[in-house]
């Protein structure tokens, strides 16, 4: 199968796209930097690009993509987290960013790849618990995690022969979780710190180890309507 993956640099990104090489399946990846830890496998394709940069992106899937026919599998999985802070905080420019990453470009390029592939039979988009939770201190990351999951929904309305759903991966020890880790105002942030107590427990599993069960937790995602919004934890 010919799989898609965003943010195959580095964390679960990174940890799927060698779980499914390791399948034989063919995994086109795109990011800013490369892992060149993947160039072991010649199953992997890369497409360097910054998925912010809106206007470069059908031209770059057009080069990319253009003669693949078919992809069995899309996940867009890349995003960044936003700097932990109350909501008054927050400036706008901080949501901008965090949304431009985590919602418009995967508007972009969902747009983008059902104007170059034929076929499209899954798309997964991973969001997170934050997405539904409204824990305080996770502001612009919360807001572009519920918006990806309505976006998500939208499309699947758009495109019934494809399947979508917006996937939470479960806890997993990721540069995100580093960030998390450094912050020191913790009382003010229960997520926080939670988050701190599970690092280098087995409930923080790194990608390599979590990418399996998310990968399973995806070839079980079509028995949900199209659109939903899933947790990997409730699966
Ligand atoms: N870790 C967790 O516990 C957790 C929990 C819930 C949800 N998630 C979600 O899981 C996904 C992956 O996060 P992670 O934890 O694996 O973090 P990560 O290690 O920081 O990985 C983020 C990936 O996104 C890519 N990326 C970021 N900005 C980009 C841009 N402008 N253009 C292209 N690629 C970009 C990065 O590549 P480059 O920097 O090379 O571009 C990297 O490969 C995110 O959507 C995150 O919200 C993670």
């Amino acid at each position: 199968m010919n799989i898609l993956i965003t943010g195959t640099s580095s964390g679960v990104g990174y940890g799927l796209a060698q779980s499914y090489l390791q399948k034989g399946h063919e995994v086109y990846g795109i990011s800013r930097s490369h892992n060149e830890a993947l160039d072991a496998f010649s199953n992997f394709h890369f497409l360097s690009q910054d998925l912010a940069a809106f206007d470069e992106i059908a031209g770059s899937l057009e080069g990319f993509l253009g003669g693949v026919g078919s992809l069995g599998l899309v996940i867009l999985n890349a995003g960044v987290v936003s700097r932990i802070n109350d909501m008054k905080d927050t400036s706008l420019e901080e949501i901008r960013r965090v949304m431009d990453i985590n919602v418009w470009s995967n508007k972009v390029l969902i747009d983008a790849l059902f104007d170059t592939v034929p076929e499209i039979g899954q798309v997964v988009a991973i969001s997170s618990g934050a997405a539904v939770s409204g824990s305080r201190g996770w502001n612009a990351y919360s807001l572009s995690k519920a918006t990806l999951n309505m976006l998500i929904d939208l499309y699947a309305k758009e495109h019934p022969e494809t399947h979508f759903t917006a996937l939470a991966p479960g806890i997993i020890d990721t540069g995100m979780q580093d960030y998390i880790y450094s912050i020191e105002e913790e009382e003010k942030f229960p997520v926080v710190q939670k988050l701190k107590s599970l690092k280098g427990t087995d409930k923080m599993p790194s990608p390599e180890k979590a990418a399996p069960g998310i990968a399973d937790a995806i070839s079980r995602l079509k028995k949900f309507p199209s659109g939903s919004f899933q947790d990997v934890r409730d699966l």
